[in-house]
């Protein structure tokens, strides 16, 4: 059903909006009233095309009613049942629907709510791990600079996007980052993975000569970075980080929230690099975006690492009320479901150079300083105004949205990731929009 409202109209001071200049957005809010497939109905009836797949969750398209039928069952049947000491059958086949996708031997999974909650828990994790195995030392967290993990304040300290650090000054303590791998001077407009930059990985000697391996728990990275705008890992890179992580008996977190479920063309970005890291956190495309659900994809090593002391003792003192909800786990059942029926989690390889094509044939249009991509992921980044970063990226998101795209913005740099049933036309349509927006904006 299309609900159609007068946009500003509606009553706009309560709501707190998350990641929003709430000022600037109630003066002119940009609202969506109905979706399906691609496309989102704005609150005037227009459709726009959702460049960003909702955010980065949707990846099945809108409006499968598959998983809402599902959802509207398991409401009426099992609304809600407790994962601590007591349980329901969807939550153990919900985990191992999804041991059967995960990278081999990643078939542990806790689960949670949100991507955040999921890199708070691989965290916690990692730190009863060492403790469970004689490294209690092993207390310190590394993550990379324009790293993003969540807004928790484990996830917090070890990203590095730095207005989001800027506000709140307490941090958890023993945290320390690698350099991020953006590096507009070698890698402007690299198709694919950059050539230049595997070297940063060397980051994690640096911090084991400096810190002692003894101390360090877990190096966490996402993949490939996408809340600061797309920035695929230069060749050889994770192979590194891992082989170094690997050396010095330090946990490999890859946060997969964004890449997870299909986004570069195979299930994981953890099997389009090779690399298996010893924890995946999940979120977002869990559920196709329907139902707040969230993962954590451990190694069987370190499931049974835990599984000590007495049978009646537990192993881990940690989870949320709605950890395995049973709405949730009936969504992520249908999205699974629907992932396999349509081939979903491998589609994204077959558009993969099209997107990447469309995409790079913006070089040269005003203003853009780079375009990156890999799989269904991809960002334009345009040169900063004078004085007002993000002023420029702003005005494009706008232009775009007012013309029939919905693109997520992040400082001067527009990510695009279109739900996993994107066809040629809809890649067309979107590159047009950005296109003529970037020419307008200018
Ligand atoms: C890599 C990564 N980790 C964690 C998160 C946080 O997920 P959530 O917003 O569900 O807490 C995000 C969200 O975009 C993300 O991209």
């Amino acid at each position: 059903m299309t609900v159609h409202q007068i946009p500003n109209t509606i009553k706009t001071d309560s709501f707190w909006m998350p990641f929003t200049a709430n000022r600037q957005f109630k003066k002119a809010p940009r609202l969506f009233s109905s979706a399906k497939g691609m496309y989102y109905t704005a609150v005037d009836g227009r459709q726009v095309i959702d460049g960003s797949a909702g955010l980065w969750c949707v990846n099945a398209g809108h409006g499968r009613p598959q998983i809402a039928a599902a959802v509207e069952r398991q409401l009426s049947t099992l609304d809600f049942a407790p994962s601590f000491n007591m349980g329901h059958p969807l939550a153990f086949d919900f985990a191992e629907r999804l041991a059967e996708i995960a990278p081999k031997g990643m078939d542990r999974i806790f689960f949670t709510n949100s991507g955040s909650e999921s890199v708070d828990t691989a965290l916690k994790i990692a730190l009863a791990y060492h403790r469970a195995n004689g490294q209690a030392t092993r207390t310190r967290l590394i993550g990379r600079e324009r790293g993003y993990h969540g807004v928790g304040f484990g996830g917090l300290s070890v990203g590095g996007m730095v207005a989001n650090r800027r506000q709140f000054a307490t941090h958890l303590p023993g945290v320390d980052h690698i350099r991020h791998t953006h590096d507009l001077a070698r890698n402007a407009f690299a198709k694919d993975q950059p050539d230049h930059g595997a070297e940063l990985a060397d980051d994690v000697e640096r911090m084991v000569a400096l810190h002692g391996a003894d101390t360090i728990a877990a190096v966490i990275v996402e993949p490939v970075p996408g809340s600061t705008a797309v920035l695929p890992p230069p060749k050889g890179y994770l192979q590194r980080l891992r082989e170094l992580c690997t050396k010095h008996g330090i946990l490999l977190i890859m946060d997969e929230v964004i890449t997870g479920f299909g986004r570069l063309g195979t299930p994981f970005a953890a099997n389009f690099f090779g690399v298996t890291p010893d924890m995946m956190t999940t979120a977002k495309g869990i559920t196709n975006g329907s139902v707040p659900c969230g993962a954590v994809f451990a190694k069987r090593e370190i499931y049974d690492g835990l599984m000590v002391g007495p049978d009646n003792a537990m192993e881990l003192f940690h989870g949320y009320t709605y950890s395995a909800h049973p709405v949730a786990c009936a969504a992520g059942l249908a999205t699974l479901d629907i992932y396999k029926d349509e081939g979903l989690l491998t589609r994204g390889a077959q558009f993969a150079e099209y997107f990447r094509d469309g995409l790079h044939s913006l070089k040269g249009l005003p203003n853009v300083i780079d375009i990156r991509n890999l799989g269904l992921m991809g960002a334009i980044e345009v040169k900063p105004r004078d004085g007002a970063v993000g002023a420029r990226g702003y005005d494009l998101m706008v232009d775009c949205f007012n013309n029939g795209l919905y693109l997520r913005m992040s400082g001067d740099s527009l990510a695009v990731s279109p739900p996993l049933i994107v066809e040629k036309k809809h890649i067309d349509d979107m590159v047009s929009i950005l296109g003529d927006a970037i020419k307008r904006v200018a």
